[in-house]
């Protein structure tokens, strides 16, 4: 369930438009051109859009449970590859990408630890997961220093290394991003 129906995703799309937020993560991501890439819960698409800049589209894949945003997706990157799905259920083979990272989703995931899981295992050897969120003092639409810690032990958990969190202060908020990467041997 993404929580978000048709009018709500489309009022989202109209109302949040966080340009430098979404440059952000995709900076952070260090996307080279012909990676695979995925973005988890893309929303209408707009840091997927950069993303597809950077790798090129036909390297770019996204995942949103909503039909609406996935709609919303395609139209603004028609060369990606879109799918109805959600993090726990992410629909390409296992270790495919070379990056994948989500942006103010993970919060809505119905089982934040068989996300993480899954994610894990759709990486390439040596590929690069992304976990951002805006950092909250109390449980909300966003990620508290405790979820921070609870996040980086299930990733350390499912075999990912290197685990961090990086801080970007954007305007009045504060964007945590969780990086790790996956062994390049098993
Ligand atoms: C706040 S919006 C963020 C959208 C986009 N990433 C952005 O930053 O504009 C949250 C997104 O997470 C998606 N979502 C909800 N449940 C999800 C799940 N289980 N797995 C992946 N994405 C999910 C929603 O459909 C929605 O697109």
């Amino acid at each position: 369930m993404s929580g978000f129906g048709a009018v709500g995703a489309r009022l989202y799309a109209w109302f949040n438009r966080h340009p430098e937020t979404n440059r952000a993560v995709v900076d952070l991501a260090e996307l080279r051109a012909g990676e695979t890439v995925l973005e988890v819960g893309c929303g209408p698409g707009m840091a997927l859009e950069l993303a597809a800049q950077r790798t090129g589209a036909e390297h770019a894949a996204a995942v949103d449970p909503s039909e609406t945003f996935v709609a919303m997706a395609r139209k603004r990157v028609p060369r990606a590859d879109v799918r109805v799905a959600g993090a726990e259920d992410v629909p390409f083979p296992d270790a495919s990408f070379a990056a994948i990272y989500t942006l103010a989703s993970m919060h809505h995931w119905d089982d934040r630890d068989a996300g993480l899981l899954t994610l894990a295992a759709k990486l390439a050897p040596g590929g690069r997961l992304l976990l951002a969120e805006r950092l909250l003092d109390r449980p909300g639409h966003g990620i508290t220093p405790a979820q921070l810690g609870e996040v980086s032990a299930r990733l350390a958990d499912v075999g990912q290394t290197g685990v961090r969190t990086v801080q970007r202060r954007i305007g009045r908020r504060t964007l945590a991003v969780i990086v790790s990467e996956r062994p390049v041997t098993a």
